[in-house]
């Protein structure tokens, strides 16, 4: 295995003015070109784990960190986020307040210009870099005037400018339709498989978080309990449930029809074709 892009090494961290921490010893590497899905309840501390990994925690909001985050080898407690967005891009939920520009390409150039690129290169980076997300063309289009989906892979375009190793996407869908949702998703498959980008989302979602995560990482209460495959975690379907954390609607299908039938035992399907094939052979089954 290659050295790990991102390692966290018994880390606590605790917020200026709070008691508790925020995060409670955490250990984790993540190897460069895998897509891990966080999940865990409101609180948990996935945004925090986030923001230890582009450094805004601890060097922005200051708090305090024991232990050691190394990004690409850098300890991020070390380095401006400045400095840190060159391998670290990271998107919120909400792309409309991430768009303060006229244009599209001039949300794509705002990063590169705070990071000095000259303007030769940026013109080449900008349409490149709309395309990579679909938005080919889109260069004077107002970003308000765009769908939730389109603004969001906007929001991503401008990090993706910087060319970083690793995308962030906290929660990057929970305010777009369906249609938006797999626009962006798809997006960051592509990303991950194509260009062998690592990729982290922290997600509700878990149907799609099944499809496509090569890790999941649960989150209670600022620990990881949970840290394994998609198949691994959503077959704890009862630890799950205790967490009150959604399963797949496959998983909690094949429980019921597992429990009823003897069917699967140990490992359920967490995705739709496994659990459409099962029913099958039970129903030609009954029927024969
Ligand atoms: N800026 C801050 N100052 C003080 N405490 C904070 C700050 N941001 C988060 N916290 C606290 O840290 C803990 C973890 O918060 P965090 O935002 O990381 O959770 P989360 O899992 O992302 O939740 P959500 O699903 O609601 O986004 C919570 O107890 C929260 O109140
Ligand atoms: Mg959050």
């Amino acid at each position: 295995m290659s050295d790990p892009i991102i390692s966290f090494t018994d880390v606590t961290y605790t917020y200026a003015g709070t008691d508790e921490p925020a995060l409670h010893s955490i250990s984790l590497e993540i190897q460069p070109g895998e897509y891990v899905a966080v999940l865990g309840l409101n609180g948990a501390g996935k945004t925090t784990l986030g923001l230890c990994v582009n450094g805004v925690v601890p060097t922005m909001l200051g708090g305090e960190l024991t232990g050691t985050v190394l990004v690409g080898g850098l300890d991020v407690s070390e380095y401006p986020v400045r400095e840190m967005s060159k391998l670290v891009g990271m998107v919120f939920d909400n792309p409309e307040f991430q768009m303060s520009q006229m244009s599209a390409a001039e949300e794509v150039a705002l990063g590169l210009e705070n990071a000095g690129v000259p303007y030769e290169e940026m013109r080449r980076i900008i349409p490149e870099t709309l395309e990579l997300v679909g938005l080919g063309g889109f260069e004077e289009r107002s970003p308000l005037g765009l769908s939730g989906g389109q603004q969001q892979r906007l929001a991503i375009a401008a990090v993706l400018a910087m060319k970083p190793q690793i995308l962030i996407m906290d929660e990057p869908t929970s305010n777009l339709d369906p249609i938006g949702k797999q626009e962006v998703f798809d997006m960051a498959a592509k990303l991950n498989r194509e260009r062998g980008m690592t990729v982290i989302v922290i997600e509700h979602e878990v149907e799609v978080m099944a499809r496509y995560a090569d890790r999941v990482i649960v989150l209670d209460a600022g620990r990881i309990v949970m840290n394994g495959t998609p198949q691994e975690i959503f077959s704890r379907v009862d630890e799950l449930d205790a967490l009150k954390l959604r399963v797949p609607e496959s998983a909690a299908l094949a429980r019921v029809l597992g429990s009823e039938y003897g069917l699967w035992k140990g490992q359920v399907p967490i995705t739709t074709e496994p659990a459409v094939s099962a029913i099958n052979e039970l129903l030609g089954a009954k029927n024969a």
